[in-house]
């Protein structure tokens, strides 16, 4: 048991401004509660039955006090939508750098995957004053991933990716929970988050590296392999090949189908004349409905994925399609070594 504080720890950049603003919020609140509960007492003492007050209630207006107070109190009130908006655009707007981490959702637990290929379930290690984004996906109900202390949660989805970013900004061990009940063992559904020192985050990687991470992988594998491939990016690019994705994507961009070098984050002309980013769940939704979101140029010929590939392997497949910058990334090695550069 942590020592007892009279205020919740904060332990992310956004939590000292999500704070501020609740303090400030409930002050108001208190203060008008206050003024207003007061003045009922007040009242209510002064005009009680028998008191010997004048109640012959003459009536005097003043245009400039009604004027004066509805407009103060507007702004205010506008003061506090520009402010609380400001905050909340903040912490759910993705920052375009940091070091990315895979999070899994599913009865009752957290799978947590780092590109470098750790797996780890109901733990999530980062580095201190590193910028952290998460892309979250749900194998089954919908569950909410919440670290009180980085005054951060949101939705963790079946079907769709949602991201979350946070900035650790004291080493420590926080919770994390579940926030978002998910049936029986909802309430178990915890686990930790481990803000460590960057040069001790970089000892954990190498001590927790996945074995034979420096092998080159064979071109041509079986899909479901004994073997266990090493980063995330690399295990993507197997995937690539197995799936007989890069028959068609072909890197150089003469194929059937467009490259996907360089695609990361950049803006894609659809059929439709609709322009959308390259994102996460882009990616995503072109590997399970290929044909809602048709590349301009191209024939709408790509088959579905659905039911042939699980959320794993997803991201996998994100991960590689993410690192993948130059045509010679296509390239195997070159993208094993792009992926291991990634902290
Ligand atoms: Cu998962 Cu509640």
């Amino acid at each position: 048991m942590d020592e007892f504080s009279l205020f919740p720890q904060q332990a992310s950049t956004v939590a000292t401004k999500v704070d501020m603003l609740f303090y400030v919020l409930t002050g108001l609140s208190l203060f008008f509660a206050l003024l207003i509960a007061g003045l009922v007492v007040y009242f209510g003492i002064k005009y009680r039955r028998g008191a010997g007050v004048d109640r012959s209630g003459p009536v005097h207006t003043s245009l400039r006090l009604e004027v004066s107070w509805i407009a103060s109190l507007t702004v205010l009130s506008m003061i506090m939508f520009g402010w609380g908006a400001r905050v909340y655009v903040e912490m759910y707007q993705m920052p375009r750098d940091g070091m990315n981490i895979y999070v899994m959702g599913q009865q009752w637990m957290w799978q947590v995957q780092y590109p470098t290929g750790q797996r780890e379930i109901n733990t999530l290690h980062v580095p201190v004053h590193q910028v952290v984004r998460l892309t979250m996906v749900s194998e089954d109900v919908i569950h909410s991933f919440y670290v009180p202390a980085f005054r951060i949660k949101r939705d963790v989805l079946p079907g769709r990716y949602t991201t979350l970013w946070f900035e650790a900004t004291q080493t420590g061990e926080y919770h994390l929970f579940c926030a978002e009940y998910c049936g029986t063992q909802h309430s178990g559904m915890v686990g930790k988050v481990v803000v460590m020192e960057p040069s001790q985050y970089q000892a954990w990687l190498q001590a927790t590296r996945p074995a034979g991470q420096s092998e080159v992988i064979p071109q041509h594998q079986g899909a479901g392999g004994e073997q266990q491939p090493q980063t995330m990016a690399q295990a993507g690019a197997q995937f690539f090949q197995n799936f007989g994705c890069s028959s068609c994507h072909v890197m150089q961009g003469q194929g059937t189908g467009p490259s996907l070098v360089g695609l990361f984050g950049k803006q894609v002309q659809l059929e439709n004349g609709d322009v959308v980013v390259a994102d996460e769940q882009y990616i995503r939704r072109s590997i399970l409905d290929p044909q809602a979101q048709i590349v301009k140029g191209y024939p709408p010929i790509m088959p579905t994925f659905a039911g042939q590939i699980n959320e794993d392997e997803l991201m996998r497949l994100v991960e590689y399609i993410r690192n993948l910058h130059t045509a010679e990334a296509g390239d195997n090695t070159r993208a094993n070594n792009a992926a291991n550069q990634t902290p």
